[in-house]
């Protein structure tokens, strides 16, 4: 008996992902005989796991948190950007049972980005990123390889940003937390990548009187999907791009490995993860 070809995403906890919505949706979109499904998986039992999972039909995975940085160890094969981000998102098992790790947070922010503002110009100016976390760090290799001159980071913990600026060299520059609003005078890009505006979560609060409605402002919080911030962006006249078209984008190189299709990001697709 043939399988069908199975992908699903890794992590603990699992049930709040939209992975399987997206890639559920994609795969009845094209007519694809495949499975795709969240996979509840405790730090103890990943590498058992990533060994197990291409004999029962698995031909890749996703992988979310805690496991993002951790899953890197049991790859045999890493692509440059998931080296420079030091964590993966997107696993391929290979037929001779060699595991391939990319991480596409970095793409699917930017191909989110260009969708949503497409006379975004990288080059105009610098870019202004709240937070030096894992999706700060993927999102400036993405930003860095966009052509963006300067990338100013402030994050509440300083050592962060600082380790982010010895890793990224000296296209990025800090400011401090309690002046974040500083960076904004000349950005061309705002990013916050903190879960700062996150519905039960603080808000994030920041002045944009000194920010330039010519500027392109994005959020990877997409609970809920118009931000705090983001519409204090649009009510400033910037043109805002929400954070769910990050967490779409970012499924399409993964998919499209697995299952020889590249799936669209529309507004259909929207629509079914959003159900
Ligand atoms: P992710 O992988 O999504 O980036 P993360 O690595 O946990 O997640 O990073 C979360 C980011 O949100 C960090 O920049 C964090 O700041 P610290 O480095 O100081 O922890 C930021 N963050 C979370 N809660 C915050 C809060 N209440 N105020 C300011 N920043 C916050």
């Amino acid at each position: 008996m043939t399988q069908i070809p199975r992908a699903g995403v890794i992590g603990n906890p699992i049930s709040h992902s939209l992975s399987p919505k997206l890639h559920s949706y994609w795969l009845n979109r094209y007519g694809i005989e495949g499975a795709y499904t969240a996979l509840q998986v405790t730090e103890d039992k990943l590498e058992s796991t990533l060994c197990d999972l291409p004999g029962k039909g698995f031909i890749g995975a996703n992988v979310t948190l805690p496991h993002k940085v951790s899953v890197l160890q049991f790859a045999d094969q890493v692509t440059d950007r998931a080296t420079l981000i030091g964590a993966a998102n997107t696993l391929i098992f290979k037929q001779d049972g060699r595991i391939f790790a990319d991480n596409t947070d970095g793409y699917g922010f930017m191909a989110s980005l260009r969708q949503g503002a497409p006379d975004w110009d990288p080059k105009a100016g610098p870019a202004a990123i709240f937070g030096a976390g894992g999706a700060a760090r993927a999102i400036i290799v993405a930003l860095a390889d966009a052509g963006v001159p300067e990338i100013i980071l402030a994050n509440r913990t300083r050592a962060k940003a600082e380790a982010l600026r010895a890793d990224f060299g000296a296209r990025v520059s800090i400011v401090d937390w309690v002046q974040a609003d500083k960076m904004l005078e000349d950005a061309n890009t705002v990013i916050n990548t903190t879960s700062l505006g996150m519905t039960g979560a603080q808000e994030f609060k920041v002045s944009l009187d000194t920010l330039s409605p010519k500027a392109v402002v994005t959020d990877i919080v997409y609970t809920p999907l118009q931000t705090p911030f983001l519409i204090a962006a649009a009510e400033r006249g910037c043109t805002t791009v929400d954070g769910l078209g990050m967490l779409l984008h970012q499924g399409v190189p993964g998919f499209e490995r697995w299952f020889g299709q590249r799936p669209e990001v529309d507004e259909a697709t929207r629509a079914a993860v959003l159900a």
